[in-house]
């Protein structure tokens, strides 16, 4: 019942016991994350693994805020961390500003996150003089996939020093730390060295400071596609075919509901039943 973790907290866990971070969506899992994890974060994941959407570009600020709050009733300990949403900020400090603050009023977040490293540096010191803790996100930067002609391994050979700049500049702009996906090893570990902000990695190696994943990816309830690091920790999409199923084939053969599932007549009612 101690109090929540405030982003201050997670800097200061710099090279120290590594952040354990998981995305959440609704107020269940977030309960569930909350027992174990460091941060919990309202991904723009949300799009593809719960609304069906081809990527994340379609995801707008009125999703974020209601699955945002969603997420914020089953928390106790974790940070919470909301994903700022294609075309919510890029275009200015100002903007940022507007769209990231009614995230934090309307959801009760403690901070955000946004994708993009040295384009994005003067809009997270813009934030965070203004009271918005920013989480930010290099490398692999899912909204902008047309740009980088699809989800590919970032920051390889020479594009190594553009990740690195990338990171650089956040940290220096301010950023409470920075989540680096889908890079290199050699890469991770440079970057990790280098900069005084705790990175969180996904697809990024064990160098990092912290680890995320996507909860649907972890317990294999996203299956369109699998990402290599995206280690599954169980199955419960193939337990959930397997349910519908059984549930299917009982009310077909008239199995569901039985005995225990049906209500006595009153004059019965002594047996129990009457709930
Ligand atoms: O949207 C998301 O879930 C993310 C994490 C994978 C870092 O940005
Ligand atoms: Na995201």
């Amino acid at each position: 019942t101690g109090k929540a973790l405030a982003p201050s907290d997670i800097a200061s866990r710099k090279g120290g016991e590594p952040i354990v971070c998981l995305t959440a969506y609704t107020t269940p899992v977030a309960n569930l994350a909350d027992r174990h994890c460091d941060v919990v974060l309202v991904g723009d994941s949300v799009g593809m693994v719960v609304h069906g959407l081809p990527s994340t570009l379609g995801v707008t600020l009125e999703m974020m805020i209601l699955h945002g709050r969603a997420v914020r009733r089953g928390l106790t300990r974790a940070l919470m961390v909301v994903d700022m949403p294609f075309g919510s900020y890029e275009e200015s400090p100002e903007q940022a500003f507007r769209s990231a603050s009614r995230v934090m009023a309307e959801t009760g977040c403690a901070a955000v996150k946004l994708e993009g490293g040295a384009r994005m540096a003067s809009t997270i010191g813009f934030l965070t003089a203004r009271g918005i803790p920013v989480m930010a996100h290099v490398g692999l930067t899912p909204q902008a996939v047309n740009t980088l002609g699809g989800y590919k391994v970032q920051g390889r050979g020479a594009a190594s020093d553009r990740v690195m700049n990338d990171a650089v500049a956040v940290a220096e702009a301010g950023a409470f730390s920075v989540v680096l996906e889908k890079i290199p090893e050699p890469t991770a570990r440079a970057i990790t060295q280098q900069i005084t902000i705790p990175t969180i990695g996904i697809g990024a190696s064990p160098a990092c400071d912290g680890q995320i994943l996507v909860i649907d990816d972890m317990l294999g309830l996203f299956t369109t596609f699998r990402p290599k690091f995206a280690k599954r920790y169980a199955e419960l999409g193939s337990d959930a075919v397997r349910a519908v199923a059984a549930y299917a084939q009982e009310v077909r053969e008239r199995r569901f509901p039985a005995d225990e599932h049906v209500f006595a007549d009153a004059s019965a009612s002594a047996t129990g039943g009457g709930a």
